[in-house]
């Protein structure tokens, strides 16, 4: 069998805000963003919530639906843009501390909305050499913590929430990745760079000097997000399409083979034009941005969660998960449902 998904779970917060709360202190309109977006309402982390907490939950729900126990995770990576420290202790280190994982490490990986795809990547390998500990693999976000609340362009557009897969390997090490089916392309392009941006980061922080200990001239910098709308739209419909089309090739798959597409959830349009392109009926993407929005690196593991256990997603379906985002980034995993 080799390397598989043996648990998924999510969690999104019970706080619900719909498209008319934001329109009462905006200038928009549930209209507007949903036959631009596609998107209603989205959940909201509430207090006492952060990418931790969510992302502990999600990883509890999939270590309960896999029968597994803390002490047998041997790897935790959790993919967030919106870690509760900034940036450290990794928000891995407190899930692992919640979760009560004492053998696993622990590490944050930062590949925005695409993060989950990179880093399912990365416990990939790691299970691959290490088949007696399992790994999980969690995309959580807060994202609605660092909006601009007064660009209606942006805000309207994302949600909190968290996903969780644990992964299993019963091969020799070393020997699952010789026999594996699936396949995984990670891309960047780091000249779109600035098309989504939050600064706040070291680049921007307004240093002391280190003789004097006086704090340097300059004006702090608010840590909310930018971003162009159009330049990502185009870059996503691009990426997208591209490599779920590579993956099929290097398959030596026709794309209508595959039986499910589980695409990053920022935009119904997106994954509509990413649809035609594919050549593939719309039925064969998984959508659920109606109700959770763009939960960034959370949203596939959302997704192929929401999929098992409404039995959406069963064993032998071939499937792939493709994601872009900040950075920019983009990447894909075709694989045979459950296995890596
Ligand atoms: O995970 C990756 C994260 N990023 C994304 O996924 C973003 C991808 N891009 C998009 O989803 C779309 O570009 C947006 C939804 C952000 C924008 O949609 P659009 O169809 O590209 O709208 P636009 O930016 O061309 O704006 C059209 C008009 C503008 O008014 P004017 O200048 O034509 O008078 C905007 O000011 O719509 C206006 N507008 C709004 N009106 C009401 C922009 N946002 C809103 C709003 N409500 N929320």
């Amino acid at each position: 069998m080799g390397i598989r998904v043996i648990g998924t779970g999510s969690y999104l917060p019970p706080k619900v805000v719909t498209n008319d709360d934001i329109a009462r202190s905006l200038d928009t309109t549930d209209e507007w963003i949903f036959s631009h977006t596609g998107i209603h309402s989205r959940h909201v982390a509430g207090e006492g919530e952060s990418s931790a907490t969510m992302g502990a939950k999600a990883a509890q729900a999939a270590m309960d639906a896999a029968g597994v126990k803390p002490e047998e995770i041997g790897l935790i990576v959790v993919a967030t843009s919106t870690p509760d420290y900034n940036p450290f202790p990794s928000t891995a280190c407190l899930v692992q501390d919640l979760l009560g994982c004492v053998n696993a490490g622990a590490f944050d990986l930062q590949a925005a909305c695409a993060g989950f795809v990179y880093a399912l990547e990365q416990a990939r390998g790691f299970v691959n050499f290490y088949p007696d500990k399992k790994a999980i693999v969690i995309g959580t976000e807060s994202l609605t913590r660092v909006m601009d609340w007064t660009d209606r362009s942006s805000c309207i557009l994302f949600g909190d929430g968290a996903g969780a897969v644990v992964l299993a390997n019963d091969e020799p090490a070393g020997a699952a990745s010789l026999k594996t089916t699936a396949r995984t392309i990670l891309g960047a392009d780091g000249k779109g760079a600035h098309f989504i941006a939050r600064s706040g980061g070291c680049k921007d922080a307004l240093p002391f000097d280190p003789v004097t200990g006086v704090p340097m001239k300059g004006e702090p910098v608010l840590p909310a997000m930018s971003l162009q709308g159009h330049d990502v739209f185009a870059f996503a419909v691009r990426s997208l399409a591209k490599v779920a089309t590579d993956l099929c090739e290097q398959k030596g798959l026709e794309t209508e083979a595959l039986d499910r597409v589980f695409a990053h959830q920022a935009n119904a349009r997106i994954i509509e034009a990413t649809a035609r392109r594919m050549k593939l009926p719309l039925e064969k993407f998984w959508l659920n941005l109606e109700t959770t929005a763009n939960t960034s690196a959370a949203s596939i593991p959302i997704s192929l969660d929401q999929a098992v256990r409404s039995g959406k997603l069963t064993d032998g379906m071939k499937i792939v998960m493709i994601g872009f985002g900040a950075g920019l980034t983009y990447g894909g995993t075709y694989c045979t449902w459950p296995n890596l």
